[in-house]
């Protein structure tokens, strides 16, 4: 069972066409126009694999500018893992080792959107920092990485995100409960 970090654009787009494969089905998030999209903004790919099958991919842009305390941010474009290997953990450990990556590169904040209740799920159990709800029906993720939880106080809020407030545990139970943009496909 092994975390793989993969470069090459080309090897990349096989595995996510083997992971759609193993899967059994089309998941929006493994599409292959958003795939590219990420390789085209420089997401990094990690994969993990089982007995040398892709079975989870996490995908996130280990950003460098510095512009303001808010920054370098990692954006968190997307995970996905088969749904015979889902609730085992699989995503969450592909997140600590993208975490820890970005914490090396400097980064401060981890962004992202979630589209699905399950993604959703995954972001709460992380304890990140959830900011309302885009008009495509995804919530605005955007969370300190640990360490740099101190440069932010209750009066701050990421200057983008739909709300000035974090969504309670409640608002998040709730809306996990509803369900997200993929839920709703
Ligand atoms: C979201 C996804 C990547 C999670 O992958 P995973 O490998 O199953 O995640 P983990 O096993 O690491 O989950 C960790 C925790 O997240 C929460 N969680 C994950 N999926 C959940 C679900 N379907 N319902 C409720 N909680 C969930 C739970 O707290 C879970 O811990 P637990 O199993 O001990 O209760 C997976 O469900 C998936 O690929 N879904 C389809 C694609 C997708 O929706 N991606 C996210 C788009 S924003």
């Amino acid at each position: 069972m092994m975390i793989t970090l993969i470069s090459d654009p080309t090897h990349i787009k096989q595995l996510i066409k083997s992971l759609r494969k193993v899967a059994c089905e089309t998941h929006p998030v493994i599409s292959g126009s958003d795939v590219s999209l990420y390789i085209f903004y420089g997401a990094e790919f990690l994969f993990k694999f089982i007995d040398d099958i892709p079975v989870s991919v996490n995908m996130t842009k280990i950003g460098k500018r510095k512009k303001n305390i808010w920054e370098p941010y990692a954006n968190w474009h997307g995970a996905y893992t088969i749904p015979d290997m889902r609730r085992k953990g699989i995503a969450t450990e592909l997140y600590f080792c993208s975490e820890k990556r970005a914490l090396e590169s400097g980064c401060r904040r981890i962004k992202s959107l979630a589209g699905s209740s399950a993604g959703l799920a995954l972001h709460h159990s992380l304890n990140h920092q959830c900011w309302g709800k885009t008009n495509n029906n995804e919530i605005w993720i955007d969370s300190p990485l640990p360490g740099y939880e101190s440069l932010y106080d209750d009066s701050m809020f990421p200057s983008q995100a739909p709300s000035k407030s974090k969504m309670t545990d409640i608002d998040i139970i709730e809306t996990i409960k509803q369900g997200l943009r993929y839920d709703k496909a």
